[in-house]
């Protein structure tokens, strides 16, 4: 079977697409599970539950703040948005 060469081409064209997408799948595959810590259900925190979350994030930092009475771990990563990454379901 003669192939010219822009049927190679579109075949390796082909290729290459599955490859990325089979390069992505496993990306997204392997990404760890969400170990974040979920807001806690106590007096300091239940409020937050049913305030809107931006509304909410205002407050986070009048205690965690490096002299609050909750300071946030030295290799915190960056703080913007508190709620993207501690979730309140649960
Ligand atoms: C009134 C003070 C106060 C406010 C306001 C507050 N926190 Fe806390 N937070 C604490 C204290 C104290 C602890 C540690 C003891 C505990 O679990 O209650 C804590 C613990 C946490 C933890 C760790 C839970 C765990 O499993 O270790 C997370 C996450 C957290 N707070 C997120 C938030 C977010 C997000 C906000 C804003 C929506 C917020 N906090 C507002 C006092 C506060
Ligand atoms: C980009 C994601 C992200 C954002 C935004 C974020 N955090 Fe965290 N936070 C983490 C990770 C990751 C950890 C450490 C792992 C863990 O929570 O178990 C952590 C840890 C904490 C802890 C200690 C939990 C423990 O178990 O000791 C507190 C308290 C906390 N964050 C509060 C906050 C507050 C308050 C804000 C907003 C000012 C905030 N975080 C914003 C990702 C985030």
């Amino acid at each position: 079977m003669a192939m010219n060469n822009k049927t190679k081409k579109t075949i390796l064209l082909n290729l290459i697409f599955l490859l990325v997408c089979g390069g992505v799948f496993l990306f997204l595959w392997n990404a760890p599970p969400e170990t974040t810590a979920f807001i806690p259900h106590d007096e300091k925190h239940e409020r937050f539950f049913t305030m809107e979350k931006k509304e909410a994030e205002k407050f986070c930092e009048s205690c965690h703040n490096p002299d609050g009475e909750a300071p946030l771990p030295p290799d915190h990563p960056p703080k913007y948005r508190c709620l993207f990454c501690h979730k309140r379901t649960k």
